[in-house]
């Protein structure tokens, strides 16, 4: 798929502001790509098109996730954790996309993974640092990527504030967000 019609397709699914925010991901991973030598065409896609089921009917993303064989942990979370396999899977299916490093970064957006690739920890990143983010924190984040070039304490720093944001809401927390804290920690160095 090329820009423009990544651009239509995820315009023409989202409310106005969530198109904006997928915008300044997309421009966000495009800077990252530089810094840390990736794609920056796959990480554009990526990022303009990762919350396409965002606002998706929860009953049929369970269902996806029965046809498509996604994991079947998926059913006891919600669209938090949902919207972003559900969406490879719609790109996948409807779209023709068939990139598995566009694919993976849009699937593990909102849970992260363990040994990540470089575009899906790009657009992990990337959605939590956006200009016009503002949780407490995201500047230190922001330090991270454009000051220490590290991108994988990033996602160890981001993953351990999202499991810090569950406990403290006694949420369950999604296998692969907690294997991703635990590589991440180890990769820290
Ligand atoms: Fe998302
Ligand atoms: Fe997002």
């Amino acid at each position: 798929m090329k820009r423009k019609k990544a651009l239509k397709v995820a315009a023409e699914k989202l409310p106005k502001k969530r198109f904006k925010h997928s915008e300044r991901v997309a421009e966000t991973a495009v800077k990252m790509a530089e810094i840390f030598n990736a794609d920056k065409e796959k990480c554009f896609l990526a990022g303009i098109l990762h919350d396409y089921s965002k606002y998706d009917e929860l009953s049929k993303m369970y269902q996806t996730v029965t046809t498509e064989k996604l994991d079947p942990e998926l059913l006891q979370y919600k669209t938090e954790v949902l919207h972003g396999p559900i969406a490879a899977v719609k790109m996948k299916n409807k779209f023709d996309i068939t990139d598995e490093e566009i694919l993976n970064a849009i699937a593990h957006h909102t849970s992260g993974r363990k040994q990540m690739g470089i575009i899906e920890k790009i657009i992990f990143v990337a959605d939590y640092i956006e200009p016009k983010r503002s949780q407490p924190g995201v500047d230190d984040i922001r330090d991270i990527v454009f000051g220490e070039n590290n991108l994988d304490l990033a996602v160890y720093s981001i993953t351990k504030a999202n499991i810090r944001h569950l406990l403290n809401k006694d949420s369950t927390i999604y296998h692969k967000t907690l294997e991703c804290l635990n590589y991440y920690n180890m990769a820290r160095e």
